[in-house]
């Protein structure tokens, strides 16, 4: 295992496995007595975005859910927050709008939050995330499309501790604060994109974290959610 058995972080509850079809999974379907952090060393049937699979291999990257129950943000603000967290631990790594980490123009981490609702109200955020650590064979068809951070010496236990801890510090900073930091990591805006089939400009990003863009005849938009690509 890559994450040690003694790790520990604050006041979390650690659930540390060996082998798991998702870590977000696990998540929804227990029930915590405080936030928790769900890590695997393997997930079978690791899930991304748009009913997409996350490939997971075995001792090869860091698998993991935070769950939080103090629900003061969107999950859209939480994504933000994991992102710039785990970003600013990656060198010359860049963040696409809104979840993606790339490592030279390969996504080396990507991240899917999920509120759960209870009755009618939110009960849990579950910020699942996925970073590829150390290089190994992938299937052919992910070959142009994902990297590994591939430091050397990197060590799995401190890294994780220090997007946690930057993750609890840009939670009490202020929003703007965080959305300028998010800014400048973000290599989407200033440029032509093709999002939701639309082409269109980014220009910006609100302090809800919607991308701002205007299309070729000038209309605005503010998108909340979808996948980027770059302009054709
Ligand atoms: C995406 O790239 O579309 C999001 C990928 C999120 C993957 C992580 S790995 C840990 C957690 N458990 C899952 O099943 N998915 C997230």
């Amino acid at each position: 295992m890559i994450i040690s058995p003694e790790f520990s972080f604050k006041d979390l509850e650690i659930i540390l496995l060996d082998k798991v079809d998702s870590t977000n999974v696990y998540a929804k379907s227990h029930q915590f007595n405080k936030d928790a952090l769900i890590i695997s060393d393997y997930q079978t049937a690791g899930k991304g975005r748009f009913n997409r699979s996350f490939y997971s291999p075995k001792g090869k990257g860091v698998y993991f859910s935070l769950v939080l129950h103090d629900l003061d943000l969107s999950a859209q603000l939480y994504t933000i927050l994991m992102a710039l967290a785990i970003s600013e631990q990656i060198l010359n790594s860049q963040i696409k709008w809104l979840n993606d980490i790339m490592l030279n123009h390969k996504k080396v981490c990507g991240i899917l939050a999920e509120s759960q609702l209870s009755g009618n109200h939110f009960s849990k955020m579950i910020i699942g995330c996925g970073i590829n650590l150390f290089k190994t064979q992938v299937p052919p068809e992910l070959e142009s499309i994902m990297t590994f951070v591939n430091q050397d010496d990197l060590d799995a236990n401190y890294f994780l501790k220090k997007i946690l801890k930057r993750f609890y510090e840009l939670l009490h900073l202020d929003r703007a604060t965080v959305i300028q930091l998010y800014k400048e990591k973000c290599q989407t805006l200033g440029q032509w994109i093709k999002i939701n089939q639309q082409s269109v400009y980014a220009y910006d990003i609100d302090l809800e974290g919607h991308l701002l863009c205007y299309d070729q005849d000038n209309h605005n938009y503010a998108f909340y959610s979808g996948e980027v690509s770059s302009h054709a």
